[in-house]
């Protein structure tokens, strides 16, 4: 089955293979697709040290333009449902109206993306299914519009306000309108019966000393309820110990029932003499969740988990993904989340014991679920496949050919960093592959039992000619206090071997291990399998480091 595999590529070609996708597969959506906030987001990383580092890289472009678009808005008047072109056509007048004159902008752009994959994603849900579409004020008043279209106004169930931080730096002085501190997750079922256990939160302290006030004589706290009830329910108006309901009122038990309940001990009276019903806090499940969640905190404010961090700047937290989990699926469901990033509801799919599919169109975002799968679940390595990352010489000699566009080249490049566990330089779009290296990860080199040294292994990635020069080179950034790997396409010559032994051996006071300072890998041996000759270390993809900065664009060129 298509399940526990994550596909690499854009998401709208990948739901409409039917091979992947055949209809009603899935039970339950999660989306968080970029919020069309014109913004490019940056993963940025800690070293080993926790030391920040200067390393990021762009993990995806949060930008929509029409050009992009059309084909697809096309497309969607020939096949889309017309209630959902019509609301499309709606859009259209009231939000590209300018001047008197129709011009298409980015938010339309944005819509019409969304669409066609909102109706591929309702085509795959099982009728049992929910979709939570995860948003934010920016474009969620039209996505509901957009989701009342293609899944009917009945099937909404929610809109949630999920309080992600507690400031806002849009927040700051001089800013004229309220911070804006909340996401939006608007939460949709396919058919009438649908998946569904409600999730509580434990009773709030104010609440349990208000009502849970009363101590028995073993120590359980519980609140005395009242036992009369508004309507009759079969004979319930007769004397007990002496009383009647009042006026108008029933006893909530017939007497049969009350006889039981009086054995049970459950049952204890007022100064007046008025039975009650003893409720005991530790039976109760505690309050059922509502619509505005704010006690699970984003990851990018003060006292956040720092743990669960993997750099990517838009990481959503563990606790929302396994919230919507275990309300909306059960164990061996399929979880399908077609924007996943760095994998937060794959890696809760798979904890909560459901089965999982994530679609990600950056390497980079594959490579980081990847690594934090893994890290995760030891056992899963060889247990998932993923689709679209090449798998043989041909294909990732295809993806760096000349050809292919400077995107995929750079693609290639973050693909081949992640075969050896290394994360992208800082500034390798900016300024070129060879200022010091394509990427590189850290190794622990001493440790006194208290207080560790790292050294950082320098990778450089060449998928054309290369020579000896290139070897030299990166001995000479390496020097005698790092180590370098150069990945390649191609076969290394003789002259480049010679270099590379030339460089010499380290050595690692923690392990008394030589390895050799300088290493040559083929792409061809690293997809066999091959490791460099390397003291064991961390994952290059160190935990830490988030900071949800959004950079200017560099200039891009490949090196
Ligand atoms: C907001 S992030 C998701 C973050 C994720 N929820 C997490 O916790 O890590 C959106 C992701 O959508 C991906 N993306 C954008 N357009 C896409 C497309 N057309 N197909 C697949 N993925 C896409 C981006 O690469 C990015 O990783």
């Amino acid at each position: 089955m298509n399940t526990n595999v994550l596909y690499w590529g854009d998401n709208l070609p990948i739901l409409r293979n039917k091979d992947y996708f055949p209809d009603e597969f899935v039970d339950l959506v999660y989306l968080d697709p970029p919020f069309n906030s014109n913004a490019n987001y940056n993963v940025l990383f800690k070293e080993a040290s926790g030391a920040p580092s200067t390393a990021q890289a762009e993990a995806f472009k949060d930008t929509w333009h029409w050009a992009d678009a059309q084909d697809t808005w096309a497309e969607l008047h020939n096949t889309a449902p017309k209630r959902v072109v019509d609301a499309l056509e709606a859009f259209q007048k009231i939000i590209v109206l300018q001047e008197g004159r129709f011009a298409h902008n980015d938010m339309m752009a944005y819509l019409v993306m969304m669409t066609a994959r909102l109706l591929e994603l309702h085509r795959v849900l099982k009728p049992t299914g929910s979709l939570y579409l995860h948003c934010d004020p920016t474009a969620s008043h039209y996505l509901k519009i957009i989701l009342d279209t293609i899944f009917g106004a009945t099937s909404f169930r929610n809109e949630i306000v999920w309080k992600r931080t507690t400031a806002h730096g849009d927040a700051r002085q001089g800013s004229q309108h309220f911070g804006r501190i909340h996401d939006t997750l608007l939460f949709y079922v396919k058919d009438a019966k649908f998946i569904w256990n409600q999730q509580y939160t434990p009773y709030e302290q104010d609440y349990i000393d208000r009502y849970y006030k009363y101590v028995d004589e073993t120590g359980r706290r519980y609140w005395r309820d009242n036992l009369t009830a508004a309507k009759a329910g079969g004979d319930t108006r007769y004397e007990w110990k002496g009383k009647l309901p009042p006026p108008g009122r029933y006893w909530a038990y017939s007497k049969a029932n009350m006889e039981k309940l009086e054995a049970e001990g459950r049952i204890v009276y007022s100064s007046t003499g008025t039975p009650m019903y003893k409720r005991y806090l530790d039976e109760m499940p505690g309050r059922p969740i509502q619509d505005i969640w704010d006690d699970i905190r984003g990851l990018g404010g003060l006292g956040s988990d720092s743990n669960q961090r993997m750099g990517y700047a838009t990481q959503k937290p563990l606790a929302l993904l396994e919230r919507i989990i275990q309300a909306s699926s059960k164990e061996g469901d399929v979880v399908l989340d077609p924007f996943c990033g760095c994998g937060t509801a794959v890696l809760a799919a798979h904890k909560l014991g459901r089965r999982w599919i994530g679609i990600d169109v950056t390497i980079l975002a594959v490579t980081v679920m990847k690594q934090r799968l893994e890290e995760a679940f030891p056992d899963l390595k060889g247990k998932y496949r993923v689709v679209g990352e090449p798998t043989t010489l041909t294909e990732a000699q295809s993806m760096a050919s000349p050809g292919s566009t400077l995107e995929t080249r750079y693609q290639f490049q973050y693909w081949a960093l992640g075969l050896v566990g290394a994360r992208p330089a800082a500034d390798n779009r900016k300024k070129g592959a060879d200022a010091g290296g394509d990427g590189y990860f850290s190794l622990v080199h001493s440790s006194d039992g208290k207080k560790e040294t790292y050294i950082q292994v320098i990778v450089q990635v060449k998928s054309g000619h290369v020579g000896a020069n290139l070897i030299r080179d990166l001995a000479g950034t390496v020097g005698n206090d790092k180590l370098g790997l150069f990945i390649t396409l191609e076969e290394p010559t003789e002259p480049m071997k010679a270099a590379a032994l030339a460089a010499g051996l380290y050595h690692n006071p923690l392990m008394n291990t030589h390895h050799p300072r300088i290493q040559i890998l083929t792409v061809a041996e690293l997809l066999d399998g091959k490791s460099p000759n390397l003291p064991p270390h961390r994952p290059g993809w160190e935990r830490g480091g988030y900071i949800g900065q959004q950079v200017p664009q560099g200039e891009m060129r490949m090196g």
